[in-house]
């Protein structure tokens, strides 16, 4: 749907080698992890598709700038610049600087979520989910229905479902909701983006109950740009001008800048209302350090700064939402089985349609995950049955509806070559694929159990 053809307006200043192992020394390599990707030296990987966070390449604006940095304990220059950037391209006037995305998400609930609430969202990311629990309470997504059928097209799947968020206000009462999330672009829905018609419904009914509504905004500009390709209203707008109005409807966002903000650390919250800054300050103080720096460096906030200003470029994010676009094109001529359409920054290949002979209790998309460092050393990542991990309550194995291997495109470091690698690597691997066998645990990782475990393939 999206153009796969945009240039990239920009040219190469520095680059890293890589390396490809022989066949046989990544079969080894992987057998020593267990079966697990993550496990990897980044040196055994030739392609890094594990995740597009604080994986990107810096611009020489951004480099440069980090010789700005000011690294005064209180009062550092770069918080205000960082400040100032913020204020012009989301709007808010106040800001809490972190050192990444789910330490925003750890001051934010431990102010304002206590046991027994209920935060409802279109659908959380893990670590927000996480922390959510932590405080004892729980998330509820409410994502559209047609987001979770892998095979339909619709321009907005990561919205969310307004009757279902009304039916869980009107459920547990405004009391018990601290605040609605929208993640936008939505990550564990593929990345999918939300329209502003959807934010625009949603903060009319929070409005209507008198709940606060944020932004996880990892992923902003990419949702921006989703909204200027497919939203009519919005087809002449700048993405500088939609931003704008994504956020003129929320309260507050938390932001791991280690995405939009193309840089390899970071993140803030960011918001309006002095009377929340002043309840969180004391907390980001204790958890981060002193507000003017909270846990960046004088460098890291002046990176992060000019990033903010990058990324709403629409050239850029026609070039980066372009070459996802182009890989999934790619794979879908090639007849592998992907979620459609692509979201902004992976490809999601479905493992169980990829491997319809192994069932989904023995991990197809951690096995496709496996196979595919084996195939040609690329990392990617699974999001499926082993990363779901057991219900607290029963202990069984949830087993979520999709089972999924992430190809996530990190910002400005591949090129178009490495893309064609992908999608022959996938090639191969599919005409293969009644060989490739299912997994078991070796030993299973409590927690995210998707970092630590172990697998063993059944014979
Ligand atoms: N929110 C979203 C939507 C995310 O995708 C992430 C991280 C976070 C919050 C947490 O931010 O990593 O800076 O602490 N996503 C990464 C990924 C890890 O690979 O998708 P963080």
């Amino acid at each position: 749907m999206e153009d796969d053809f945009s240039v990239p307006h920009y040219k190469i200043k520095m680059v890293e080698n890589t390396q490809l192992l022989p066949r046989e020394k990544r079969i080894g390599a992987i057998k020593r992890c267990g079966n697990n990707v993550f496990s990897l030296k980044s040196e055994e990987v030739f392609i890094d598709l594990l995740s597009d966070s604080g994986t990107s390449a810096m611009s020489d604006s951004q480099w440069a700038s980090m010789f700005h940095g000011d690294e005064a304990y209180s009062g550092s220059k770069s918080f205000f610049r960082l400040k100032e950037a913020v204020q012009e391209v989301m709007g808010f006037p106040l800001i809490i600087p972190a050192h990444q995305g789910r330490a925003a998400e750890k001051i934010l609930d431990e102010v304002l979520v206590k046991k027994g609430d209920v935060i409802p969202g279109n659908w959380h990311f893990d670590t927000t989910r996480a922390h959510i629990e932590y405080q004892g309470a729980i998330g509820i997504d409410c994502v559209t229905k047609e987001a979770l059928e892998p095979a339909i097209f619709h321009p907005f799947k990561g919205n969310i479902d307004l009757e279902k968020l009304e039916s869980v206000i009107k459920k547990h009462g405004k009391e018990k909701i601290p605040y609605i999330l929208l993640t936008i672009t939505c990550n564990s829905m593929g990345g999918q983006p939300v329209s502003i018609q959807n934010i625009r419904d949603t903060k009319k009914l929070a409005d209507q109950y008198g709940i606060p509504l944020f932004f996880d905004a990892a992923r902003f500009a990419e949702n921006a740009f989703f909204i200027k390709k497919r939203e009519k209203e919005f087809e002449n707008h700048s993405i500088g001008e939609i931003v704008a109005e994504m956020f003129s409807y929320v309260d507050a966002c938390t932001m791991s800048a280690k995405k939009d903000a193309i840089v390899n650390i970071g993140g803030f919250i960011g918001l309006r209302n002095q009377e929340l800054y002043d309840k969180l300050v004391p907390i980001a103080i204790l958890l981060e350090g002193y507000p003017t720096y909270g846990g960046m460096s004088g460098r890291d906030m002046e990176a992060v700064a000019t990033g903010l200003r990058e990324v709403i470029s629409e050239e850029y994010l026609a070039a980066r939402i372009g070459q996802v676009a182009y890989l999934a094109r790619k794979l879908d001529e090639a007849g592998i089985p992907i979620i459609k359409p692509p979201g902004g920054h992976a490809v999601f290949v479905d493992g169980k349609a990829f491997l319809p002979h192994i069932p989904q209790e023995q991990f197809p998309s951690q096995a496709l995950c496996t196979q595919l460092y084996i195939e040609s050393g690329i990392r990617a990542v699974e999001i499926g049955t082993c990363l779901a991990g057991r219900n607290p309550q029963t202990g069984k194995n949830v087993m979520p509806k999709l089972d999924l291997m992430r190809l996530t495109i990190p910002r400005r470091v591949y090129l178009r070559e490495h893309m064609d690698y992908i999608v022959e690597s996938l090639k191969r691997l599919y005409a293969r694929r009644e060989q490739i066998k299912g997994l078991k645990f070796s030993f299973e990782a409590t927690g995210i159990r998707h970092f630590k475990s172990r697998f063993e393939v059944i014979e």
